[in-house]
């Protein structure tokens, strides 16, 4: 880093960085550190691309919309390539781990001067030193299990929101998923680096840890599973909340859920992906579960912590599915009542199991299907959230209102999504706020003087 930073220093202007992340909060969180490399090699972080001396799309892989979406957007930034030869152009994460990827980019987009692998964060200002120091481009994509490296700076986009990843990879291969493949195998941050950093982040006034992996529920500290470092940072005092993402059924607990019901500071959101309501495509997606256990776990999870927001992700139209499959997904939907669930039509990904199985179903009925999916999940999302009318819930305030621009917004206890009419100053801050009306995807209140 010192060494790009006696480059940028010799700059006639201070240079600008424009970086973006696509897809899930460990990406974003990825796009912080890389952001925060960037700051300390003597960039600022602009939001127009076009003033920019460096560009990096942070990208994902899950599914292949935001796939296209990359190559739409690196196809766009020719023209400021010609336009400014000493722009440096870089593309990381995800969807370059993927070897045909980066081929592709390799050949089809000259103009792109960097690109490097999800194991190799770390050693972004090595790879753009080489291009200042030799002026070629950089193609870094070592294939590894992944390693963990801490200590890289980070530049958070909240000033009271932060990420906290807890541990990498994934074990499951989920015969649809991709993750296991560019992502490398699951290894856990030791606890000590965990609980030191929340601390640190509490003191400096961070009101929201989130807690970040792609199966946080197989965390592995050396003799601390999840429950147990939940409940050591739960001991940390001061008036935050945590949240964490992602939890498989299969690993879920009802520990987990006991030390969520026990907890001060835990959001009471559970969310936890179910994927399909039918046990045959369960099996098909190598899920390691079946309904009944889901079932099992979601009334405990109800009966210990009866406010709890549950919310999902669904997949419609995995290879093979049939419209019988399809209808036990809306039967559990219509049983369960998420608050709200993440609903895709299944993408396929070359390498994975699933890219090989047929796959008879017209993408037609798949989005018939789809739009089904969402008329019952608005219903059962109207139901959820109409209870907590006249309920006063104490909310984090994050900024401008998501229902209308005049009001503002934040969330509750169980990470629920409330606008009110706050002002300027609650940014940050906790408020009291009693509900008085629902939608089929936020509440809507007034604060309590
Ligand atoms: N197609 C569609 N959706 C997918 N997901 C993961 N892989 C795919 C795919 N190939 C969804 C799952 C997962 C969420 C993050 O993305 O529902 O939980
Ligand atoms: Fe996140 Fe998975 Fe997308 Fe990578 S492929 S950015 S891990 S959702």
């Amino acid at each position: 880093m010192k060494r790009v930073c006696a480059v940028t220093h010799m700059f006639d202007h201070v240079p600008l960085a424009y970086t973006h992340s696509y897809g899930c909060q460990q990406n974003v969180s990825d796009g912080e550190k890389i952001n925060g490399m960037l700051y300390r090699m003597g960039y600022d972080i602009t939001d127009d691309p076009e003033k920019a001396d460096f560009i990096l799309y942070n990208t994902c892989a899950v599914r292949e919309n935001a796939e296209n979406r990359v190559f739409g957007n690196l196809g766009a930034l020719k023209h400021l390539k010609n336009r400014n030869p000493d722009l440096i152009i870089a593309v990381c994460g995800c969807m370059v781990q993927q070897e045909h990827i980066a081929e592709r980019i390799k050949k089809t987009f000259p103009f792109v001067d960097l690109v490097f692998g999800t194991h190799v964060l770390h050693r972004f200002p090595e790879f753009l030193y080489s291009i200042f120091e030799k002026g070629k481009r950089v193609f870094e994509l070592p294939q590894c299990d992944g390693v963990i490296c801490e200590g890289i700076p980070v530049k958070r986009d909240s000033k009271f929101r932060a990420s906290v990843p807890i541990m990498y990879g994934c074990n499951n291969f989920c015969t649809y998923c991709i993750v296991p493949y560019v992502r490398g195998r699951e290894r856990s941050r030791a606890p000590g680096e965990i609980i030191s950093e929340v601390k640190g982040l509490i003191e400096k006034g961070y009101k929201e840890i989130l807690l970040l992996g792609q199966n946080v529920n197989s965390y592995d500290g050396g003799g601390m599973n999840f429950s147990g470092l939940l409940r050591e940072l739960d001991s940390i005092d001061g008036d935050f909340v945590i949240n964490f993402m992602t939890s498989h059924p299969k690993d879920c607990s009802h520990e987990l859920i006991d030390t969520i019901a026990d907890s001060r500071h835990i959001s009471w959101h559970l969310h936890l992906p179910v994927q399909s309501g039918s046990d045959r495509i369960l099996k098909l997606m190598n899920r390691h579960y079946d309904v009944a256990h889901y079932t099992e776990l979601v009334e405990y999870a109800r009966r210990r912590i009866p406010d709890i927001q549950l919310t999902t992700d669904i997949i419609v139209g995995f290879p093979g599915e049939t419209y019988e499959d399809f209808t036990e997904t809306l039967e559990l939907m219509r049983k369960i009542k998420y608050d709200s669930a993440f609903t895709f039509i299944y993408s396929k990904r070359e390498g994975t199991k699933a890219a090989e199985m047929d796959d008879p179903v017209s993408d037609e009925d798949k989005g018939k299907w789809f739009r089904e999916l969402l008329e019952v999940q608005g219903e059962c999302g109207d139901e959820a959230y109409k209870k907590y009318v006249g309920q006063t819930m104490r909310i984090l305030c994050e900024g401008r209102g998501r229902t209308d621009e005049s009001l503002y917004t934040g969330k509750s206890r169980q990470n629920i999504i409330v606008d009110f009419n706050g002002n300027e100053q609650h940014i940050g801050q906790f408020v009291d706020v009693k509900i008085t009306r629902a939608l089929n995807w936020a509440l809507v209140g007034e604060i309590i003087q």
